[in-house]
């Protein structure tokens, strides 16, 4: 397997702009504040993988103390197809059962419904749930 490990201060920069280039972020989500937030948390990391002196791909991993959460699963597009993206989720899944977690979920924008074969050829399903979200204020 490919070597992911937790980022570093310096690959900030580096992650926002793979993440942008993917096409993941959105006006009304700071990225960095996202990363800020999983990175000092005590149940989520940001795990990313060097190819060339370059970040080439990421995810973000955390849990709730019940299930995973996989987010930002990213590979640079001129990496992608050759196997980082698998690598990435296979990494997330070992630092979750590193820690008790048996099953994770991920959530897939409707929009980006192409990228379900990907998760589908690593073994992932779609569950019959509906997802629910309401925005809280920030405290
Ligand atoms: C989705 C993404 C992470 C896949 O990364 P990747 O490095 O290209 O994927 P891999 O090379 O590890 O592919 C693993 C398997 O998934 C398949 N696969 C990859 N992308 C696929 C796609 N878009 N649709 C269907 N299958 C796909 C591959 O054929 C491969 O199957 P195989 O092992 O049977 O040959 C990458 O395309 C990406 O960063 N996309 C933009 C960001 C994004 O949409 N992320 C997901 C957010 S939910």
């Amino acid at each position: 397997m490919t070597g992911f490990r937790e980022m570093a201060d310096d690959d900030v920069d580096a992650t926002v702009q793979l993440w942008r280039d993917c096409g993941l972020t959105r006006p009304w989500n700071d990225p960095y504040k996202d990363i800020s937030f999983a990175r000092d948390g005590g149940c989520s990391a940001i795990l990313v993988c060097e190819t060339g002196g370059r970040i080439a791909a990421t995810v973000m991993v955390g849990h709730d103390g019940h299930r995973g959460m996989l987010y930002y699963v990213a590979v640079a597009p001129t990496f992608q197809r050759q196997g980082l993206g698998r690598s990435a989720v296979r990494a997330a899944e070992a630092w979750l059962g590193a820690r008790g977690v048996w099953k994770v979920n991920l959530l897939v924008r409707a929009e980006n419904a192409a990228v379900k074969g990907f998760y589908e050829s690593l073994g992932y399903e779609v569950n019959p749930v509906l997802c629910m979200a309401r925005k809280i204020q920030n405290p």
